[in-house]
């Protein structure tokens, strides 16, 4: 099949609106690296990983499988954008933890820190709830536009441009989470 018929038969893996910024491998063997690293840091300690919906659930799933000690993980939503594209900053919790994190060593697993608002609230918002530890994975940096500067990434999988991506569980109004890469949306109007 060419790669105008693969679009009419509904490719989207193949969409040429899309610039792979980093492919299935480079994401891989990211992962694994962050993961030997938390291995190392968490031995001996209670961890969960606090996964921030629905976003990161795809960057969970990978850097879960990549951590070789005991671990627990929960979930938690919260809304900060509504369908659009820009940070309102205000945090709203739509799902809560399901079990207590006091005593126990947090890592609060994000997609993507943009802004860093949200983030930062989330981490206020965990910060009152008597945890040993709580530290930061987040798969994409975004640096150029945050606000909440002081925020520290403790395990960061990529830094990137100031531009727009979907894909790796990263959406645009709630499409393309399923791309297995990270892409730049080059005509975002075209999605
Ligand atoms: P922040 O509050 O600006 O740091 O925004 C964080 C949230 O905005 C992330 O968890 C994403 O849901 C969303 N976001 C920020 N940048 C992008 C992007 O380039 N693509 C998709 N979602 C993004
Ligand atoms: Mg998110």
């Amino acid at each position: 099949m060419t790669a105008e018929s693969q679009q009419i038969a509904g490719s989207e893996f193949t969409n040429p609106n899309f610039e792979v910024l980093y492919n299935q491998e480079q994401i891989q063997a990211r992962i694994q690296e962050l993961g030997k690293r938390i291995t190392r840091e968490y031995a001996g300690k209670e961890l969960v990983l606090v996964s921030v919906l629905k976003g990161s659930c795809i960057f969970l799933a990978d850097l879960m499988r990549s951590i070789d000690l005991n671990l627990t993980i929960d979930f938690m939503a919260v809304s900060s954008y509504k369908d659009g594209t820009k940070s309102t900053g205000d945090v709203e919790i739509l799902k809560d933890l399901s079990n207590p994190i006091r005593g126990k060593h947090v890592i609060v697993v994000e997609d993507i820190v943009d802004t860093g608002l949200t983030l930062s609230r989330l981490l206020e918002i965990l910060d009152s709830r008597g945890a040993a530890s709580i530290k930061l994975a987040s798969f994409l940096d975004k640096p150029e536009p945050r606000i909440k500067t002081e925020l520290q990434i403790d395990f960061t999988g990529f830094v990137i441009p100031n531009k727009f991506v979907v894909g790796y569980g990263l959406d645009a109004a709630g499409r393309y989470r399923n791309l297995p890469f990270i892409a730049v949306v080059k005509n975002p109007a075209e999605l």
